[in-house]
């Protein structure tokens, strides 16, 4: 009888012993789940902006965006004149764009942008010339530079 319990006893000792390892394990392997997750998900280099300057930023990407589409839409109905209008006045290196680029405190960001707006005013010098493969092309290039900037940068 005093085997028997004592027999018991180690058993429930050592599921219990048994259990809590694979708590442990359990959450150890979930931390390293979520640590991987996260430099799977977010390993840009961040531009440690305000609230304000998220949201500024943001709204001038998606007027980027919008430019893109209407440029797309314009080149479709062969109206050049008015794509390579947008191309430089909303994608082009105006003075309005040479300072946002500069506002954000990161010269990898700055140079990548500039970069970024003057492609927008090749892009409008390309769209004069109505020749729909070589507008394609450089907006392509463009975009370019919206691919490589997101994939670097993050707010
Ligand atoms: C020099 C850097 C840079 C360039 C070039 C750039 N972007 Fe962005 N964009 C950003 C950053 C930074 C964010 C914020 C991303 C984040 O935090 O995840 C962003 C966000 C966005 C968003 C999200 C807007 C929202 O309201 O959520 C859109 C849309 C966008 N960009 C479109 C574009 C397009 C289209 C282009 C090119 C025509 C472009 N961007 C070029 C840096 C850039």
């Amino acid at each position: 009888m005093k085997t028997v319990s004592l027999l018991v006893g180690f058993a429930l000792l050592g599921a219990t012993a048994l259990n809590s390892f694979a708590d442990d394990n359990d959450s150890m392997m979930h931390m390293n789940h979520h640590a991987m997750h996260e430099s799977i998900i977010d390993t840009r280099i961040s531009l440690n902006l305000s609230p304000e300057m998220k949201q500024h930023q943001l709204s001038i990407m998606r007027s980027h965006v919008e430019s893109v589409q209407s440029i797309v839409g314009l080149i479709s109905i062969g109206d050049f004149d008015q794509a390579s209008k947008v191309a430089h006045a909303k994608l082009g290196l105006t003075h309005e764009m040479k300072q946002m680029c500069g506002m954000f405190g990161n010269e990898q960001f700055e140079k990548l942008g500039l970069a970024f707006h003057k492609s927008g005013d090749e892009l409008g010098n390309a769209l004069q010339t109505k020749d729909v493969s070589k507008s394609l092309q450089a907006l392509h290039d463009t975009m370019g530079y919206c691919v490589q900037c997101h994939a670097t940068f993050r707010q």
